[in-house]
């Protein structure tokens, strides 16, 4: 990093950082998930590892190598990340949560692969648990940073994370943008900080957003 005030923040700061998906299981053979690739989550990791950050990475299933120097935590279900996330919330310096988490599962998981049988079939789903705004309400010492994948009225919605889940920072961005969101090497972000300050970034890659991303928290924090 150019910066050497961001490097020194840095590190030895403990961060969490969860990327990817999770999966919730339907049947034996089945599950409900999502397109996120995990590529934004494991930028981080690596630019923070890369600082001198003391990383764990929560990761949901992605087909992506753990970043040298980063301890990495494989989960599947949104419950399981949560309680991953949970027990070592109170070591935590900072948690930025870019995972693409599930938002229901189903009420029940079949035993048996469900056969195909009539016309449609009506799978009944309840709300999972919200992970970052449990760590939100329960937050003492450490710094939450959101992100906001929105289609529509970004900033509307983005402003209204930030305030929900008492972050930080969100970090929103247009998934419906060339180059922004899921599955591309790039991204096109926002970031917005509880005073208001808000930091548009242009199109650039996912490690250089993460760069600029660490950059922000340092400099608020420091
Ligand atoms: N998040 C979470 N636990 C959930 C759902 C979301 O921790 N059960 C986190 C995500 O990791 C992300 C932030 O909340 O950092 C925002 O996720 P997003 O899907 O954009 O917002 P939601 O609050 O789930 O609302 P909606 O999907 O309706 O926009
Ligand atoms: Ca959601």
């Amino acid at each position: 990093n150019d910066d050497p005030s961001t490097a020194s923040w840095w590190k030895g700061k403990k961060l969490l950082v969860t990327a990817g998906p999770t999966r919730e299981e339907i049947d034996p053979v089945r599950y409900l998930s999502n397109y996120s690739s995990g590529k934004m989550g494991f930028a981080i990791a690596e630019m923070a590892a890369s600082l001198g950050a003391q990383v764990t990475l929560i990761s949901g299933p992605v087909e992506l190598a753990t970043p040298a120097q980063v301890e990495r935590v494989n989960v599947v279900s949104t419950e399981d990340m949560l309680q991953q996330v949970l027990s070592r919330y109170e070591e935590t310096d900072v948690v930025i949560k870019s995972a693409a988490v599930a938002d229901y599962t189903p009420i029940h998981v079949a035993e048996k692969k469900i056969k195909k049988a009539g016309e449609s079939l009506l799978l009944e789903l309840k709300k999972t648990q919200d992970i970052l705004q449990t760590l939100g309400e329960q937050k003492k010492h450490q710094i939450l940073v959101g992100f906001a994948a929105e289609t529509n009225q970004v900033e509307e919605h983005a402003r209204q994370k930030l305030k929900k889940k008492n972050l930080d920072f969100v970090v929103a961005n247009d998934v419906t943008e060339e180059g922004a969101g899921f599955g591309t090497d790039t991204n096109i972000v926002t970031i917005y900080h509880r005073s208001g300050e808000k930091q548009e970034l242009q199109k650039m890659s996912k490690s250089d957003v993460a760069r600029k991303l660490l950059e922000l928290v340092a400099t608020y924090y420091e």
